[in-house]
């Protein structure tokens, strides 16, 4: 085993600091350091974007990214999205009925959290193509699109 280090992070508005091995990916600080384990880790190698969380504010895939390059960073995670009640995006998915087995769902409502502010004002066309980074299994997309639109309207119609 490598010596450890230090990496410290505020996640989900609390400081974190842990001591772990250099090769720690974020996805394994956050979920194995931090036990915060609605983040997922589908594929381990960038691929379907179940692990995906907001590294100041931008989607990145938390598996694609050491702990020690997010150090000083402020991640939220899923934990952290419904912490003050529910999100319009996760709203949104609840209504719209856009998970099945919700293994992907985590990472699916960070990555349109993340799309949202980018286009708040989306087509469908945006939304999947938004979206492409993110794999599902068992939905068929469908109604996540309808739920990432839903979820748009909402949030313009709160402002
Ligand atoms: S687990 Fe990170 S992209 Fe699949
Ligand atoms: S709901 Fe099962 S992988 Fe998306």
């Amino acid at each position: 085993m490598m010596p450890a280090m230090q990496i410290s992070m505020t996640v989900n508005g609390t400081a974190c600091t842990h001591d772990v091995e250099p090769r720690t990916l974020l996805v394994q600080f956050l979920r194995e350091a931090c036990g915060l384990t609605g983040t997922k880790v589908g594929c381990d190698t960038s691929s379907c974007g179940a692990c995906t969380v907001l590294v100041d504010g931008e989607s990145v895939k938390s598996c694609t990214m050491l702990g020690a390059q997010a150090d000083c960073a402020a991640v939220t995670t899923i934990e952290g999205l419904g912490a003050a009640g529910w999100h319009p995006v996760q709203q949104a998915f609840h209504e719209k009925h856009g998970l099945q087995c919700g293994f992907c769902t985590a990472g699916m409502v960070m990555a349109a959290v993340s799309f949202l502010e980018e286009n708040p004002e989306p087509t469908e066309r945006d939304v999947r193509l938004g979206l492409e980074g993110n794999l599902c299994r068992c939905t068929g997309y469908h109604n996540i699109v309808v739920a990432v639109l839903s979820a748009a309207d909402a949030m313009k119609a709160a402002k």
